[in-house]
């Protein structure tokens, strides 16, 4: 059992805000064997759900620099006032917790991206499944057949990577968002999705060294710009579809940053 510091210094890490690392073991990346040149697809029209804030709101940015344009399903006024100032971005005031309306704000769009995370304020009820999966089942309605899902290391086959009393301290969320990832990996065997997992997320500038990687074995801190970036370089990638990939960076020493090389899965 590990102490209570040393479990609440890495779930802060893995799920929580920016918590501070504490043993420096930076994982090493491998370079991928050869540059890409698979083609690129840009999507015209992205919806976005959990784009208020955090790597949702930098998916926003991203996308509109790719020339994409974003609808984006948000719960706040304000919020949708800020989005709607900027050119590309139709945002959408709207619960996740109710299907028809992601699926009425999705209608038109040729691709979807969800971050969607966290509970309501009064009685703690978690989006992480439901949320999700309305957004999956709205594209399976539209036919929208591009999805990258953003969910979490300690999800589905990367339960191994974080420590099993992180596991069990997260495990309300990591079940929830596995329980989305089940949905897609299950049912939506014809659609063209991709589950990106970070693992603790920092809100400092990016260090443009992130990856992906299909070593479901790593887990590292990561700040948000990168994971931006790298679900929107996964989302034109046709090599991700149907793809699970954690997202790392290996030059970023943290808690719980794997010590082994992790392989860059080519884009
Ligand atoms: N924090 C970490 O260290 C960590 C680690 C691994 C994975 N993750 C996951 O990575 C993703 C991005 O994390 P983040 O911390 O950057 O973002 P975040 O702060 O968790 O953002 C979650 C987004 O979901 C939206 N949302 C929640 N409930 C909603 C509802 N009922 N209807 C519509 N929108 C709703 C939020 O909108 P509001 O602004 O209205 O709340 C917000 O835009 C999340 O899924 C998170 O769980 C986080």
């Amino acid at each position: 059992m590990l102490p209570r510091a040393v479990l609440l210094s890495i779930c802060g890490c893995l799920l929580l805000t920016s918590a501070q690392a504490f043993v420096p073991a930076p994982a090493r990346s491998v370079p991928p064997p050869s540059s890409s040149t698979a083609l690129c697809a840009t999507y015209n029209n992205v919806f976005v759900a959990g784009g208020s804030k955090g790597v949702g709101r930098l998916v926003i940015d991203k996308l509109l620099q790719q020339g994409s344009k974003v609808i984006a399903l948000v719960r706040r006024e304000d919020v949708a006032e800020d989005l709607n100032a900027i050119e590309g971005v139709t945002a959408i005031v709207g619960d996740a917790f109710d299907q028809k309306t992601v699926e009425n704000a999705m209608d038109g769009c040729d691709a979807a991206i969800t971050t969607l995370g966290g509970s309501t304020q009064d009685e703690g009820t978690r989006i992480d499944y439901v949320g999700n999966s309305n957004v999956i089942e709205s594209a399976g309605i539209l036919g929208v057949q591009r999805i990258v899902l953003v969910t979490s290391v300690g999800c589905g086959s990367s339960r191994e990577a974080a420590p099993e009393a992180v596991f069990e301290t997260l495990k309300e969320v990591l079940l929830a968002k596995e329980k989305a990832e089940n949905v897609l990996i299950k049912y939506y065997t014809n659609s063209n999705w991709s589950i990106v997992r970070p693992g603790g997320l920092k809100s400092d500038p990016a260090t443009g060294n992130a990856i992906l990687t299909e070593d479901n074995k790593s887990i590292g801190t990561i700040h948000r710009e990168d994971v931006a970036s790298l679900v929107v370089q996964c989302l034109e990638s046709p090599k991700t579809e149907r793809k699970i990939l954690t997202a790392i960076d290996p030059s970023i020493e943290s808690a719980m940053a794997t010590s082994a090389e992790v392989e860059a899965f080519l884009l």
